[in-house]
Protein backbone atom coordinates (compact mmCIF):
# COMPACT_ATOMS: atom_id res chain seq x y z
CA UNK A 1 0.00 0.00 0.00
CA UNK A 2 0.70 3.48 0.42
CA UNK A 3 3.81 4.82 2.06
CA UNK A 4 3.44 3.61 6.05
CA UNK A 5 2.86 7.35 7.26
CA UNK A 6 2.11 5.85 11.09
CA UNK A 7 4.71 3.21 11.06
CA UNK A 8 5.38 2.68 14.91
CA UNK A 9 2.60 4.12 16.07
CA UNK A 10 -0.70 2.65 18.13
CA UNK A 11 -3.80 2.97 17.32
CA UNK A 12 -7.55 2.17 19.33
CA UNK A 13 -10.95 2.24 16.89
CA UNK A 14 -13.77 1.95 18.55
CA UNK A 15 -17.13 0.95 15.92
CA UNK A 16 -20.58 -0.09 15.73
CA UNK A 17 -23.64 0.09 17.96
CA UNK A 18 -23.59 -0.75 21.84
CA UNK A 19 -25.76 -3.42 22.63
CA UNK A 20 -28.11 -3.16 26.05
CA UNK A 21 -29.80 -5.92 27.59
CA UNK A 22 -33.16 -5.87 28.65
CA UNK A 23 -33.50 -9.67 29.73
CA UNK A 24 -31.46 -12.46 28.75
CA UNK A 25 -33.25 -12.43 25.24
CA UNK A 26 -33.75 -8.27 24.00
CA UNK A 27 -31.66 -5.63 23.93
CA UNK A 28 -31.83 -1.69 23.24
CA UNK A 29 -29.37 -0.90 20.32
CA UNK A 30 -29.25 1.93 17.15
CA UNK A 31 -28.58 1.60 13.53
CA UNK A 32 -25.03 2.26 13.52
CA UNK A 33 -23.59 -0.44 11.01
CA UNK A 34 -19.77 0.27 11.61
CA UNK A 35 -18.70 0.47 8.35
CA UNK A 36 -16.63 3.53 8.77
CA UNK A 37 -15.08 2.57 11.90
CA UNK A 38 -13.83 -0.42 10.10
CA UNK A 39 -12.67 1.28 7.32
CA UNK A 40 -10.66 3.75 9.65
CA UNK A 41 -9.38 0.60 11.61
CA UNK A 42 -8.10 -0.77 8.31
CA UNK A 43 -6.83 2.33 7.39
CA UNK A 44 -4.90 2.57 10.15
CA UNK A 45 -3.47 -0.68 9.41
CA UNK A 46 -2.44 -0.09 5.84
CA UNK A 47 -1.15 2.95 6.93
CA UNK A 48 1.27 1.16 9.33
CA UNK A 49 -0.04 1.76 12.83
CA UNK A 50 -0.76 -1.32 15.21
CA UNK A 51 -4.96 -0.84 15.98
CA UNK A 52 -6.77 -2.19 17.80
CA UNK A 53 -10.82 -2.60 16.79
CA UNK A 54 -13.06 -2.90 19.62
CA UNK A 55 -15.97 -3.67 17.83
CA UNK A 56 -19.61 -3.36 19.29
CA UNK A 57 -22.41 -4.40 17.02
CA UNK A 58 -21.15 -4.13 13.58
CA UNK A 59 -23.20 -5.51 10.25
CA UNK A 60 -20.34 -6.62 8.15
CA UNK A 61 -17.30 -8.93 9.51
CA UNK A 62 -14.85 -7.33 10.58
CA UNK A 63 -11.80 -6.40 8.75
CA UNK A 64 -8.57 -8.52 8.28
CA UNK A 65 -5.01 -7.14 8.42
CA UNK A 66 -1.97 -8.60 9.69
CA UNK A 67 -1.47 -5.46 12.04
CA UNK A 68 -5.02 -5.42 13.09
CA UNK A 69 -6.48 -6.79 15.85
CA UNK A 70 -10.40 -6.93 17.23
CA UNK A 71 -12.18 -7.33 20.23
CA UNK A 72 -15.42 -7.86 20.48
CA UNK A 73 -17.79 -6.17 23.09
CA UNK A 74 -21.47 -5.76 23.57
CA UNK A 75 -22.15 -3.10 25.93
CA UNK A 76 -21.01 0.31 26.62
CA UNK A 77 -19.76 -0.39 29.79
CA UNK A 78 -18.02 -2.77 28.07
CA UNK A 79 -16.42 -1.03 25.73
CA UNK A 80 -15.09 1.26 28.14
CA UNK A 81 -13.16 -1.69 29.67
CA UNK A 82 -12.19 -2.27 26.62
CA UNK A 83 -10.39 0.63 25.23
CA UNK A 84 -8.73 1.45 28.88
CA UNK A 85 -7.61 -2.19 28.42
CA UNK A 86 -6.04 -1.48 25.15
CA UNK A 87 -4.17 1.87 26.45
CA UNK A 88 -1.74 2.90 26.14
CA UNK A 89 -2.30 4.52 22.69
CA UNK A 90 -0.70 7.12 20.31
CA UNK A 91 -4.17 7.54 18.76
CA UNK A 92 -7.81 7.22 20.00
CA UNK A 93 -10.74 7.22 17.38
CA UNK A 94 -14.36 6.95 19.13
CA UNK A 95 -16.90 5.96 15.81
CA UNK A 96 -18.86 3.56 17.86
CA UNK A 97 -22.50 4.43 18.45
CA UNK A 98 -22.86 4.53 22.39
CA UNK A 99 -25.94 4.03 24.09
CA UNK A 100 -26.28 7.21 26.11
CA UNK A 101 -28.27 4.85 28.69
CA UNK A 102 -28.52 1.69 30.10
CA UNK A 103 -31.06 -0.31 31.28
CA UNK A 104 -30.39 -0.14 35.25
CA UNK A 105 -33.10 -3.17 35.97
CA UNK A 106 -32.15 -5.52 33.43
CA UNK A 107 -33.19 -9.03 34.06
CA UNK A 108 -30.74 -12.57 33.86
CA UNK A 109 -34.03 -14.40 32.53
CA UNK A 110 -36.70 -13.71 29.98
CA UNK A 111 -38.78 -11.06 31.17
CA UNK A 112 -42.39 -12.83 31.13
CA UNK A 113 -45.05 -10.52 29.14
CA UNK A 114 -47.52 -10.98 31.92
CA UNK A 115 -45.17 -9.43 34.51
CA UNK A 116 -45.43 -6.28 32.62
CA UNK A 117 -42.15 -3.85 31.08
CA UNK A 118 -40.97 -1.18 33.17
CA UNK A 119 -37.66 0.01 32.72
CA UNK A 120 -35.46 2.30 34.04
CA UNK A 121 -32.30 3.64 33.06
CA UNK A 122 -29.26 4.94 33.88
CA UNK A 123 -26.69 7.26 31.60
CA UNK A 124 -23.95 5.44 30.71
CA UNK A 125 -20.18 6.58 30.77
CA UNK A 126 -18.36 9.44 27.83
CA UNK A 127 -15.91 6.71 26.97
CA UNK A 128 -14.40 9.21 24.45
CA UNK A 129 -14.49 11.84 27.60
CA UNK A 130 -12.84 9.22 29.42
CA UNK A 131 -9.70 8.98 26.79
CA UNK A 132 -9.65 12.94 25.96
CA UNK A 133 -9.53 13.77 29.55
CA UNK A 134 -6.79 11.71 30.14
CA UNK A 135 -3.84 13.14 32.02
CA UNK A 136 -0.73 14.25 30.19
CA UNK A 137 1.61 10.53 29.50
CA UNK A 138 -1.69 8.61 29.43
CA UNK A 139 -3.69 10.77 27.02
CA UNK A 140 -3.36 9.30 23.48
CA UNK A 141 -1.71 12.53 21.52
CA UNK A 142 -4.50 12.34 18.97
CA UNK A 143 -7.84 11.63 20.17
CA UNK A 144 -11.09 11.59 17.69
CA UNK A 145 -14.61 11.77 18.19
CA UNK A 146 -17.15 11.51 15.88
CA UNK A 147 -20.57 13.45 16.05
CA UNK A 148 -24.04 12.30 14.33
CA UNK A 149 -26.93 15.18 14.65
CA UNK A 150 -29.53 16.53 12.76
CA UNK A 151 -29.48 20.04 13.59
CA UNK A 152 -27.26 22.49 14.51
CA UNK A 153 -24.00 19.93 13.56
CA UNK A 154 -21.15 22.32 13.48
CA UNK A 155 -22.10 24.12 16.80
CA UNK A 156 -22.73 20.42 18.86
CA UNK A 157 -19.32 19.71 16.79
CA UNK A 158 -17.44 22.28 18.56
CA UNK A 159 -19.16 21.94 21.81
CA UNK A 160 -18.17 18.04 21.98
CA UNK A 161 -14.75 19.35 20.46
CA UNK A 162 -14.10 21.16 23.87
CA UNK A 163 -16.38 19.07 26.49
CA UNK A 164 -14.71 15.67 25.33
CA UNK A 165 -11.02 17.26 25.22
CA UNK A 166 -10.88 16.08 21.49
CA UNK A 167 -8.32 17.43 19.06
CA UNK A 168 -10.83 16.68 15.93
CA UNK A 169 -14.50 15.84 15.96
CA UNK A 170 -16.00 14.33 12.48
CA UNK A 171 -19.42 15.94 12.54
CA UNK A 172 -21.88 14.52 10.02
CA UNK A 173 -25.52 15.20 9.38
CA UNK A 174 -28.33 11.91 10.07
CA UNK A 175 -30.87 13.47 9.25
CA UNK A 176 -33.21 11.96 6.51
CA UNK A 177 -31.51 8.45 7.48
CA UNK A 178 -28.72 9.18 5.20
CA UNK A 179 -25.44 8.01 7.23
CA UNK A 180 -26.27 4.33 8.94
CA UNK A 181 -25.79 1.43 6.63
CA UNK A 182 -24.56 3.20 3.52
CA UNK A 183 -21.41 2.95 2.05
CA UNK A 184 -20.62 7.28 1.64
CA UNK A 185 -20.60 9.73 3.98
CA UNK A 186 -20.75 13.49 3.91
CA UNK A 187 -18.32 14.79 7.04
CA UNK A 188 -16.60 18.27 8.35
CA UNK A 189 -13.27 18.01 10.02
CA UNK A 190 -13.87 20.27 12.97
CA UNK A 191 -11.24 21.44 14.73
CA UNK A 192 -10.53 24.49 17.68
CA UNK A 193 -9.64 26.81 15.06
CA UNK A 194 -10.94 25.86 11.55
CA UNK A 195 -13.71 23.35 10.02
CA UNK A 196 -13.08 21.64 7.01
CA UNK A 197 -16.04 20.42 5.25
CA UNK A 198 -15.55 17.22 2.84
CA UNK A 199 -17.52 16.06 -0.13
CA UNK A 200 -19.76 13.04 -0.09
CA UNK A 201 -17.29 10.22 -0.36
CA UNK A 202 -17.14 6.61 0.17
CA UNK A 203 -16.56 5.94 4.10
CA UNK A 204 -13.24 4.22 2.82
CA UNK A 205 -12.21 7.62 1.43
CA UNK A 206 -13.04 9.28 4.34
CA UNK A 207 -11.22 6.96 6.61
CA UNK A 208 -7.95 7.86 4.31
CA UNK A 209 -9.09 11.81 4.41
CA UNK A 210 -9.12 11.11 8.55
CA UNK A 211 -5.44 9.46 8.33
CA UNK A 212 -3.94 12.01 6.64
CA UNK A 213 -5.51 14.48 9.08
CA UNK A 214 -3.94 11.88 11.63
CA UNK A 215 0.09 11.50 10.15
CA UNK A 216 0.15 15.19 9.49
CA UNK A 217 -0.23 15.81 13.65
CA UNK A 218 2.80 13.73 14.18
CA UNK A 219 4.76 15.35 11.20
CA UNK A 220 8.03 16.53 12.69
CA UNK A 221 7.49 15.36 16.23
CA UNK A 222 9.74 12.39 15.51
O1 LIG B 1 -22.18 12.97 22.73
P1 LIG B 1 -22.30 12.15 21.50
O2 LIG B 1 -22.78 10.78 21.74
O3 LIG B 1 -23.04 12.80 20.38
O4 LIG B 1 -20.79 12.09 20.97
C1 LIG B 1 -20.41 11.24 19.97
C2 LIG B 1 -18.98 10.87 20.16
O5 LIG B 1 -18.74 10.49 21.51
C3 LIG B 1 -18.59 9.66 19.36
O6 LIG B 1 -17.20 9.77 19.08
C4 LIG B 1 -18.89 8.52 20.30
O7 LIG B 1 -18.14 7.38 20.00
C5 LIG B 1 -18.49 9.11 21.63
N1 LIG B 1 -19.25 8.62 22.78
C6 LIG B 1 -18.62 7.84 23.74
N2 LIG B 1 -19.32 7.42 24.84
C7 LIG B 1 -20.62 7.77 25.01
C8 LIG B 1 -21.27 8.55 24.05
C9 LIG B 1 -20.56 8.96 22.94
O8 LIG B 1 -17.45 7.54 23.58
N3 LIG B 1 -21.26 7.33 26.08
Amino acid sequence: DSAETLKGKTAIVTAGGTIERIDSVRYISNFSSGKQGNAIAISLAKAGADVTLVAGNIKDPAPQHPKLRVVSVESALEMKAAVHNSLPADIYVGCAAVCDFRVSNSSDSKIKKESGLDLTFEENPDIAKSVGTLPEGQRPSVVIGFAAETDNLIEYAQKKLASKNCDLIVANNVSNGSVFGKDSNTVHFVEKDSIQSLQELPKSEVATQLVDWIAKQFQGSD
